[in-house]
């Protein structure tokens, strides 16, 4: 919308050209010349747009290739407290047991509150570590703000390592997704990890130690029409995690707190993706795979980490 000060002054310098009788026609000697540069301006961008792509993506590619032939040295996380949300089932259940065999505490905090009892009970018999249970919807602020109090009061922490993971996945095109639903997704997809992060990093920062690992998705690196709000969700945790990174980039703080972003391709946790994956384009990951993968990553504080490895060497190029 033109402000009526705006139109009124395109209206003058149109009267004033027309006055003039000053309007560029197209036989005017710069008109031409612009005109008969333009392919020439279109060959020079894409010259440019090459040069960027040798000079920019190269260096990443190699650097890539590189760091998956000798990968940094991985944290030692013995003794350390990891609290990893949706940390009952799935990827979270099978992060867990992996860092729980590194010697690590774990805090399992779920909505379902019997399978975060049942995975608890299995890490501490196995490998001997601390590990506690605690029913939350970690979509609701309140909750999370008790939870880190809960926490305090019962002496499982300090957190050293947060893993927002729970998540909810909907496979709808928007016209056929359910409201309740969709609000659902977007409440535990996107606010968890900004409750969880908003409770829980002021301590890491005072401690000076801390990693916030968010799950996206391959989805929130590509657009994925057959769970269009859940791409949208996960383009979210994406975006969040990349601005947190560069807030404790200018705050100082990015050697004490560490952020990882993790974005798996399919993996077999739920009978909804095994049943949407009838004919998927790459095979999907089996959970164990995919869990080894991610809990590698963390503990190389990657600030991305894409599963498999490979489809991130790729994107350096697509994105
Ligand atoms: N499975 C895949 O193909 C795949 C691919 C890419 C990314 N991911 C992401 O990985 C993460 C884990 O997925 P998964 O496949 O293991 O799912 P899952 O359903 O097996 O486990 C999710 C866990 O989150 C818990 N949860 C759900 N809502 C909650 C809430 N409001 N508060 C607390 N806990 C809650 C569930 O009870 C469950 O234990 C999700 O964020 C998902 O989007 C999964």
């Amino acid at each position: 919308m033109k402000s009526s000060s705006t139109s009124e002054s395109t209206a003058c310098v149109e009267e004033h050209m027309k006055e003039k009788g000053s309007h560029p026609s197209a036989d005017a000697p710069h008109v031409r010349l612009v005109i008969a540069l333009e392919p020439l301006l279109v060959v020079f961008s894409i010259v440019v747009d090459l040069v960027k792509v040798v000079l920019l993506g190269v260096p990443l590619l190699c650097r890539e290739i590189y760091s998956i032939f000798v990968p940094r040295p991985e944290k030692n996380v013995r003794g350390q407290v990891a609290l990893i949300t949706g940390g009952g089932n799935g990827l979270g259940r099978a992060m867990a047991q992996l860092l729980a065999a590194r010697g690590c505490n774990l805090v399992l905090v779920d909505i379902d509150l019997q399978a975060a009892e049942r995975t608890a009970d299995e890490i501490k018999q196995q490998y001997g570590v601390a590990a506690r249970a605690y029913r939350v919807d970690v979509s609701q602020y309140e909750q999370c703000r008790e939870l880190g109090e809960q926490i305090e009061r019962d002496g499982a922490g300090p957190v050293d390592i947060l893993i927002n993971n729970a998540g909810l996945i909907m496979f709808a095109f928007l016209t056929n997704s359910d409201v309740d639903r969709t609000n659902s997704v977007m409440d535990v997809n996107i606010k968890s990890h900004v409750w969880m992060t908003k409770v829980f990093l002021d301590g890491m920062i005072k401690r000076k130690r801390g990693h916030i690992i968010g799950i996206s998705s391959m989805s929130g690196m590509y657009a994925f029409p057959w769970a269009v709000v859940y791409s949208a969700t996960k383009f979210a945790v994406s975006g969040f995690m990349a601005s947190l990174n560069e807030q404790l980039r200018i705050q100082g703080l990015s050697k004490s707190v560490r952020t990882t972003c993790v974005n798996p391709y399919y993996v077999t946790t739920r009978k909804d993706v095994i049943e949407f994956l009838q004919k998927p384009r790459f095979p999907p990951l089996t959970v164990d795979n995919a869990a080894q993968e991610i809990v590698k990553g963390i503990l190389r504080q990657d600030i991305v980490v894409t599963v498999p490895r490979l489809f991130g060497v790729f994107t350096r190029f697509m994105l």
